[in-house]
């Protein structure tokens, strides 16, 4: 499903500040399978996920996501590929703070072309999964953490993607509703689903879904565990 080849990030290329966050990183994911990405603050997890995404290109290397290489995807091209393929949970949420639950949900489905009908069903369907569909015409800023984190979750899957990336999606979250989105996160597992989660926490370990522990220190993978 991923295949990540000697990927290196530079930031600031050329200048005095440049700054290697990723250094010749490969990975590959297997259809279905659900890695955690861990490792201490700065150690180049989201930057990562943020190629992946195609949100940002890296410096060198190549990256293929089903098929596609998506490394050198223009922007246009990139939008579109995310709009088809992948689900991001980010670590802000990154939410339109004063739309509505349902409006935020519906957001990846606006070029889509389909009919109004069809997007409010998918979105509909998409909030009854993250079970946040009873806040649906509520404005995110009222929302709490936890009711937030849902609105994010029904917006990643609201085009049933194949690929699914989590970052910290349980840094703002307590206890139980870390637990609920682990419970989520199985079962979208069980559908199938190819998923990276990079996080820190300690709950996530030992999960009987989780196929491996892909360890990073400064910028490079440095342990591919089970
Ligand atoms: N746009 C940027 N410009 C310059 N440096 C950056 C940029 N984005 C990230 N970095 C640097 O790259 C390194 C890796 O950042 P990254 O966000 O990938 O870490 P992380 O593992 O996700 O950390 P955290 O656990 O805190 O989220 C950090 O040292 C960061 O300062
Ligand atoms: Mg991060």
């Amino acid at each position: 499903m991923i295949e990540i080849e000697n990927v290196s990030k530079i930031f600031n290329e050329g200048e005095e500040q440049a700054f290697s966050a990723l250094k010749s990183v490969s990975l590959t994911v297997g259809k279905g399978e659900t890695i955690i990405l861990s490792g201490v603050s700065g150690s180049g997890k989201s930057t990562l996920l943020s190629l992946i995404a195609a949100l940002d290109k890296p410096s060198s290397g190549k990256i293929i996501v089903g098929g596609e290489l998506i490394s050198k995807l223009p922007d246009l091209h990139a939008s579109a590929y995310r709009a088809k393929h992948i689900g991001v949970v980010f670590q802000h949420f990154n939410l339109l703070e004063d739309l509505s639950v349902e409006e935020n949900v519906i957001v990846p489905l606006i070029h889509s072309g389909l009919p109004l009908a069809t997007i409010q069903k998918m979105a509909q369907k998409s909030m009854q999964s993250a079970a946040i569909e009873h806040k649906a015409t509520q404005s995110v800023n009222r929302l709490s953490g936890g009711e937030k984190q849902r609105c994010a979750i029904a917006r990643a899957l609201v085009h049933d993607p194949e690929l699914i990336l989590c970052d910290e999606p349980t840094a703002n979250l307590d206890r139980a509703n870390s637990l609920k989105f682990i419970e989520m996160l199985e079962m979208l597992h069980g559908m199938g689903k190819t998923m990276i989660v990079a996080t820190h926490d300690p709950l996530f370990e030992a999960l009987s879904f989780v196929s491996r522990v892909v360890h990073m220190e400064d910028g490079k993978i440095v342990d591919n565990v089970r």
